[in-house]
C-alpha cells in the first residue's frame, strides 16, 4: 500500500521504523494532547501490533509511516483502528513530530487517507476523538470535511486530569 500528495509518501510501518515509532511516542510536545509517554515495554507491545498485516475487518490499527518525498525523511505516524460489520466504521488518529509541526503535513497526510478508508476500504464513517482544545488537530480534521457531532464529557484520564473529547466525523 502506498499513498501519495504533493510533499508525501505513506506506506505502510515496517520493522526498520522503530525509531520513529520511539522518537514519535517521547516526544513530549507531540504527546501533550495524546496520553502519558508509554513506556518501552508498552511500546514494543504496540509496535509489533501495528507490524501485523492489516485487513479492514482486523482489530489492530492500521499504522502507516509518513516522509517527505523530498528528502526521504519520516516525519510522522497515521493509524486507523475499524469497527468492522455491520458498524463499518474506523477511528483515525495521528501524531508527526513537533518540530514538523505547522507546515501543513497534518492536513496533507489525512486527505489521501480519508480517502483510502471510504473509497478503498469501502467505511461509511471515520471518527475522530480529539482532546478539547487541540486546536491543530481540530482543524485538519475540519479542512477535511469532518463536522463536529457532539463532545464526550470527562471521555479521558490525562496527565492526572479529566479532559473532554470533541467528536469529529466524516460521512461517506
Ligand atoms: C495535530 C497534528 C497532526 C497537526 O499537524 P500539522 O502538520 O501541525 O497541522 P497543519 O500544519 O496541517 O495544520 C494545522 C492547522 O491548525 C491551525 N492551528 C494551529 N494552532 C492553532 C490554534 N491554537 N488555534 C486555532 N488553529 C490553530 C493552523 O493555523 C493550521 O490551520 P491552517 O492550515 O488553516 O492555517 C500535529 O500537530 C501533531 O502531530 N500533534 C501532536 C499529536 C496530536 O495532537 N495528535 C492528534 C490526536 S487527536
Amino acid at each position: 500500500m502506498r499513498l501519495e500528495t504533493d510533499r508525501l509518501l505513506i506506506t505502510l510501518l515496517k520493522p526498520e521504523n522503530w525509531p520513529l515509532f520511539l522518537r514519535v511516542h517521547q516526544d513530549e510536545q507531540c504527546m501533550a494532547w495524546v496520553s502519558a509517554i508509554p513506556d518501552d515495554e508498552e511500546l514494543q507491545k504496540r509496535f509489533s501490533e501495528c507490524l501485523l498485516p492489516w485487513f479492514f475487518t482486523s482489530d489492530h490499527m492500521l499504522c502507516l509511516v509518513v516522509r517527505q518525498k523530498k528528502t526521504g525523511e519520516a516525519i510522522g505516524l497515521l493509524g486507523a483502528t475499524a469497527e468492522g460489520y455491520p458498524y463499518c466504521q474506523v477511528e483515525i488518529g495521528y501524531a508527526f513530530l513537533s518540530q514538523f509541526h505547522g507546515q501543513g503535513f497534518g492536513s496533507e497526510a489525512l486527505a489521501p487517507l480519508c480517502e483510502y478508508l471510504l473509497h478503498h476500504c469501502g467505511f461509511h464513517k471515520l471518527t475522530a476523538h480529539v482532546v478539547e482544545g487541540n486546536w491543530s488537530s481540530r482543524r485538519i480534521l475540519e479542512k477535511n470535511s469532518f463536522l463536529l457531532e457532539g463532545v464526550l464529557r470527562d471521555n479521558r484520564l490525562l496527565r492526572g486530569r479529566w479532559k473532554n473529547d470533541w467528536v469529529f466525523v466524516r460521512l461517506r
